[in-house]
């Protein structure tokens, strides 16, 4: 299949630009277009058969639910039964990078909720997204569009990677903004769980619902047989091809010390390393296939480099890689467990 490149003029009235993006969704084609968290693979969220062929683009286990995609949070009605904590995250934080569990009503087939009774819901700030579903006039399924297992994209190079070939069109608009997944919450009681923590981080969902639970596994690796309530959370993810090693905070002091030291060591053994630290270490810390993320306390920006760090060390030579960990308050609560499972939770405490 020869894929279509879409590249976006800003300058330009998007919705003739988007025209024939959403007739193929309409059609039962997939399109993947920018979000403000990552890019989605989509296709229409009414049509089985399109749900379907998203599965197979991505080589993705269809047992692994995909995201709805609406323009309007109220349009959420249509597709699922919402409840008084759906409105209170409307209100404070659509459209943006949450996503909503809710009970599905039936005109969503099974095979977009993996075979589940509910459903995920997000309503995108991106305007080329928004603009898309809107002109598309259905719900846009979407899981990230990358080859399942691979780290997400974040801008149209990466997803060309990953899809050219595969799928009918790619939008390109640019990088994305906030550069990881969204935060999935699950309403329960007077207050919500998260399954996955992103750029609507713990802090924010507190202050509207008070106490609020974290699903096992996003901080630790999930030993109860429990399966996490998300079930896209239980696969590796998001990994390089080279082995990743975690430098966890002991909490005994020093770390940034510690840490230079032990990678200047690493270096040293094997100048082919990969190495993915803060800005500060630059000067000490140098290497053909060393990456710097930002500055220590720039979690922002940690967020929006580290897809495209991870995928670039796949086109490098290095056999192991060491990362050091944003700490897990704000944001960098999302940072921490997709390194962390980048890692295969393997760590190394300094
Ligand atoms: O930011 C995002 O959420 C991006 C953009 C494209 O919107 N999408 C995304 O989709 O990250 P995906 O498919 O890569 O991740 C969706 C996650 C998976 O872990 C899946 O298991 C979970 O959402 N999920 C989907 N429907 C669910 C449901 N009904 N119950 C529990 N988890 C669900
Ligand atoms: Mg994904």
């Amino acid at each position: 299949m020869k894929t279509e490149i879409i590249k976006i003029d800003f300058e330009k009235p998007l919705g003739e630009q988007l025209c024939s993006s959403a007739e193929i969704i309409r059609n039962g084609g997939l399109v993947a277009f920018p979000t403000e968290t990552v890019y989605g693979l989509g296709g229409s969220a009414l049509d089985a058969d399109a749900a379907k062929k998203i599965y197979s683009a991505k080589g993705r286990p269809s047992d692994n639910p995909l995201i709805i995609h609406i323009s309007e949070p109220k349009n959420a009605e249509k597709y699922c039964f919402t409840n008084d904590a759906y409105y209170k995250i409307a209100n404070a934080f659509m459209p943006g990078p949450i996503t909503v569990i809710l009970p599905k009503k039936d005109i969503i087939p099974y095979s977009v909720t993996g075979g589940l009774d509910t459903v995920a819901v997000r309503c995108p700030e991106n305007i080329v997204a928004r603009t898309l579903i809107e002109k598309a006039g259905v719900p846009i399924a979407a899981p990230s569009a990358n080859t399942s297992g691979r780290p997400s994209p974040t801008t149209a190079r990466h997803v060309i990677e990953d899809m050219d070939s595969k799928i009918d069109a790619i939008i390109d608009g640019g990088g994305s903004s906030i550069g990881l997944e969204s935060t999935i919450v699950m309403p329960k009681d007077d207050s919500v769980i998260v399954l996955r923590p992103g750029g609507i981080t713990v802090e924010m969902l507190k202050k509207i619902f008070g106490k609020v639970e974290l699903d096992a596994g996003i901080t630790k690796k999930n030993e109860s047989d429990k399966a996490p309530l998300a079930p896209g959370m239980k696969y590796r993810h998001y990994a390089p091809h080279a082995e990743v090693f975690l430098l966890l905070d002991s909490g005994k002091g020093e770390f940034d010390e510690k840490a230079v030291g032990f990678l200047s060591e690493k270096l040293a053994a094997d100048p082919s390393a990969g190495v993915i630290c803060f800005d500060e270490y630059m000067d000490k810390i140098k290497g053909e296939n060393v990456f710097y993320f930002g500055k220590k306390d720039d979690d922002v920006e940690h967020a929006r480099r580290l897809f495209d760090i991870l995928r670039g060390f796949d086109k490098t030579n290095a056999k192991v890689i060491y990362a050091t960990a944003s700490d897990t308050k704000g944001v960098g609560l999302a940072i921490f467990n997709r390194m962390l499972k980048a890692s295969g939770f393997n760590t190394i405490e300094i």
